[in-house]
C-alpha cells in the first residue's frame, strides 16, 4: 500500500516539500484523531443503547420551527420506511455514537439517560475532546434542514451539510457502501421516527492543525473507498446479504480490520488480504475473522457466530471488551435471517493472517489437564490460574456454559496481539445485558492482586495449556498495556 506522502508528492508533482508535509500532517493527524474518536465512542455506548429504545417515537415538538417541518414532511412519511429506516440505525449503531453519555444531575444521584441521537458524546483525543453530532431533525441544532442528498453525502462522503469535512471517526468509508433503497429509509427514519432535541451538541475545537478540516480531503481523496455495495453474482443472496451487512451497515472492519500508516482501515473488503485480519483499537484487539483455525473462525460454526451476536455467548466463547457493547447495542436486534447471513459471509472468508494453534487431542494437551487435576503442576502460573481463575472458567479450561467463557480453544486467547487479555486482567469485564441471552456475569479485576508479572506468566499458562499454543506474554508486554491505560 502506498502511503499517504508518496500518493500526494506522485499525484501532486509540483507541490513543494513544506507544502504537502503540512497537510499530510494535518491529515493524517485528523484520522488519528478520527481513530481514537472511534474507541473512544465505545465507551459510552451503553447509554446509547438503553436510550434508543425509545427512538421511534412519534414526534411531539418542542419548537415552533421543528412543528412546521414536521407538519410539512408528516404526510409524505410512510411507516413502513421508517420502521425499515429505525431497523437499519440500528445494524449500523448511529445511536452508539451520536447518544451522550447519562447525566448525573448531582453527585450520588441516580444517572438520567440523556435523549437518542442529540449528539454530544465528547470524545477524548490527544489533541482535545471531539464531541458527535446532533442528528435529531431538529432544524437549528440537528438536521432539520438536511436534504436527502445532504444527508447521503454526509453518511457516504463525510461532508456535512455547507460543506464541513467530518471526521473519519464518522464511518463513511464503510457508510459509502449502503444501497440508495437502505440510505431513504434511514433518511425517513431520521427525519420522522426521530424525537427532535433542540440542543445544540458542544462545538468541537481543536487547536491548529487538527481543526484544519479541509485537509481531510487528501486523506478521504486516498483512502475512502467509493460506490454502493454491488452483489456478487458467484455469491448466493445470503452471502451477498451478509457482505453488505458487515462491510457497509455494521462496519465491522473498523474495529477488526489492522489500520495503516495514516491510520486507514487496509482494506474495505475481503478483495483486501488484510481485511478483517484483527485490529487494535483503544486497547482492545477485534479478533481475526477469517477461517483461521487458531485465532480465527476457524472451528466455530455460522450457527456459533450467529448465537454470539444474539446473545454474547456462542461456541463456549462469551463477549467481551468493546464486543460487548455491539452486541447490545446493534447486532442484538438484528433479524435470525441478517445474523445467519453476516455469519455465512464470515464462515466464507480464507484463512488469513493465521497465530496460534488448537489441538486438544495432543498428548500434552491431555498430561496438562490430568496433572492440573491433580493439582501436581510445576508449570509457571499454574498455580495462579488454579487459585484466582479456575473457579469460573475451571480446571479444565472449558467454562461453565452461558456463564464463564471456555479458554481452551478460545481464539482470542490465541490472537496475535494480547493486548485485550492484559486489559481484561487489569480492568475485569462484565458479560452483556441481552434481550435474549443469560444473566451478565463479571469477571473481576487483578490490579490489587497480580504484579505485572504474575499477569504476564497466568496469560502465558492459558495461551500454552489444554491444547492452545500461542507466544508468550512477557512482563513488558503487560506494563506497556497498563502504562497506556493508566491503570
Ligand atoms: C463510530 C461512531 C459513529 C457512528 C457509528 C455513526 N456516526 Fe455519525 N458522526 C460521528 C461523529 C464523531 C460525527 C462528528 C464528526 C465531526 O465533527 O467531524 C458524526 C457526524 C455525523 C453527521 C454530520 C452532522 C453534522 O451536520 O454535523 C451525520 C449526518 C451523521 N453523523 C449521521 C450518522 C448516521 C445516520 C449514522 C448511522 C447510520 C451514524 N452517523 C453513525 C460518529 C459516528
Ligand atoms: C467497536 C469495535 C468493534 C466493532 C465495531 C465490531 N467488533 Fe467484533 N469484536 C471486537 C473485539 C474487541 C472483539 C474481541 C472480544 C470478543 O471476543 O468479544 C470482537 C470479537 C468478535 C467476534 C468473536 C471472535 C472470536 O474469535 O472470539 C465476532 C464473531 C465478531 N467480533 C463479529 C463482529 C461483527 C460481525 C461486527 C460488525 C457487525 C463486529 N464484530 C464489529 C470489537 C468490535
Ligand atoms: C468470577 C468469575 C471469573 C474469574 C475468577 C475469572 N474470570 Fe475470566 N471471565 C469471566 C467472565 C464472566 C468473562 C466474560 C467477561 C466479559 O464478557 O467482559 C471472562 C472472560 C475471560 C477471558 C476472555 C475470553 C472470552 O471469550 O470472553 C479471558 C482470557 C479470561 N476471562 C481469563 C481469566 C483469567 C486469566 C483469570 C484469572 C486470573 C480469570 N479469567 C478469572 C469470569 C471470571
Amino acid at each position: 500500500m502506498r502511503g499517504l506522502r508518496d500518493f500526494i508528492v506522485m499525484r501532486g508533482g509540483g507541490l513543494v516539500r513544506r507544502g504537502w508535509r503540512a497537510v499530510g500532517v494535518a491529515a493524517v493527524a485528523l484520522a488519528l484523531t478520527g481513530t481514537l474518536l472511534h474507541d473512544a465512542a465505545s465507551h459510552a455506548r451503553e447509554a446509547a443503547a438503553s436510550g434508543a429504545d425509545n427512538g421511534v417515537t412519534n414526534s411531539t415538538t418542542n419548537s415552533t420551527a421543528t412543528r412546521e417541518i414536521n407538519a410539512s414532511i408528516t404526510t409524505s412519511a410512510n411507516p413502513t420506511e421508517i420502521a425499515r429506516g429505525a431497523y437499519l440505525a440500528k445494524a449500523a449503531d448511529c445511536a452508539g455514537c451520536h447518544t451522550a453519555p447519562p447525566r448525573i444531575p448531582q453527585p450520588g444521584a441516580k444517572p438520567v439517560a440523556t435523549p437518542p441521537f442529540a449528539g454530544g458524546l465528547g470524545m477524548g483525543s490527544p489533541f482535545g475532546t471531539i464531541y458527535s453530532s446532533n442528528i435529531t431533525p431538529d432544524p437549528q441544532a440537528g438536521i432539520g434542514r438536511y436534504s436527502y442528498e445532504d444527508f447521503a453525502r454526509a453518511l457516504r462522503e463525510g461532508v456535512a451539510r455547507g460543506g464541513k469535512r467530518l471526521y473519519p471517526a464518522m464511518p463513511y468509508p464503510s457508510f459509502s457502501k449502503i444501497t440508495d433503497d437502505d440510505m431513504h429509509a434511514l433518511y425517513a427514519y431520521f427525519m420522522h421516527g426521530v424525537q427532535p432535541v433542540p440542543t445544540p451538541a458542544p462545538t468541537t475545537r481543536l487547536p491548529f492543525p487538527f481543526n484544519q478540516r479541509w485537509a481531510l480531503l487528501f486523506w478521504d481523496w486516498v483512502f475512502a473507498p467509493t460506490g454502493q455495495y454491488r452483489a456478487d453474482p458467484a455469491h448466493d443472496a445470503q452471502w451477498n446479504r451478509g457482505a453488505y451487512l458487515v462491510q457497509s451497515l455494521g462496519h465491522c472492519g473498523a474495529c477488526h480490520t489492522p489500520r495503516g500508516p495514516a491510520f486507514n482501515e487496509r482494506g474495505y473488503s475481503h478483495s483486501s488480504s488484510t481485511y478483517l485480519t484483527g485490529g487494535t483499537n483503544d486497547n482492545w484487539f477485534a479478533s481475526n475473522l477469517t477461517a483461521d483455525p487458531g485465532s480465527g473462525l476457524g472451528r466455530f460454526s455460522a450457527d456459533d457466530i450467529a448465537a454470539f451476536l444474539k446473545a454474547g455467548h456462542g461456541g463456549g466463547l462469551v463477549t467481551f471488551g468493546s464486543m460487548v457493547q455491539v452486541v447490545e447495542d446493534s447486532t442484538q436486534y438484528l433479524s435470525d435471517a441478517d445474523r445467519a447471513a453476516i455469519a455465512a459471509y464470515l464462515k466464507s472468508l480464507p484463512p488469513r493472517a493465521p497465530n496460534g494453534r488448537f489441538n486438544a487431542n495432543s498428548r500434552a494437551a491431555q498430561q496438562t489437564v490430568r496433572a492440573l487435576r491433580t493439582g501436581d503442576v510445576e508449570r509457571p502460573g499454574a498455580g495462579i490460574y488454579a487459585t484466582y481463575c479456575a473457579r469460573c472458567h475451571q480446571m479444565d479450561g472449558a467454562g461453565v456454559p452461558q456463564k464463564y467463557p471456555r479458554l481452551a480453544g478460545n481464539p482470542a486467547v490465541l490472537g496475535a496481539s494480547s493486548t485485550s487479555l492484559v486489559r481484561l486482567l487489569v480492568e475485569g469485564g462484565e458479560s452483556p445485558h441481552t434481550l435474549s441471552g443469560p444473566e451478565p456475569r463479571k469477571m473481576p479485576s487483578f490490579t490489587d492482586k497480580l504484579t505485572d508479572n504474575e499477569m504476564a506468566r497466568v496469560l502465558t499458562f492459558i495461551r500454552n495449556t489444554w491444547g492452545n499454543a500461542a507466544a508468550p506474554v512477557t512482563s513488558r508486554d503487560v506494563s506497556r498495556v497498563r502504562a497506556k491505560l493508566g491503570k
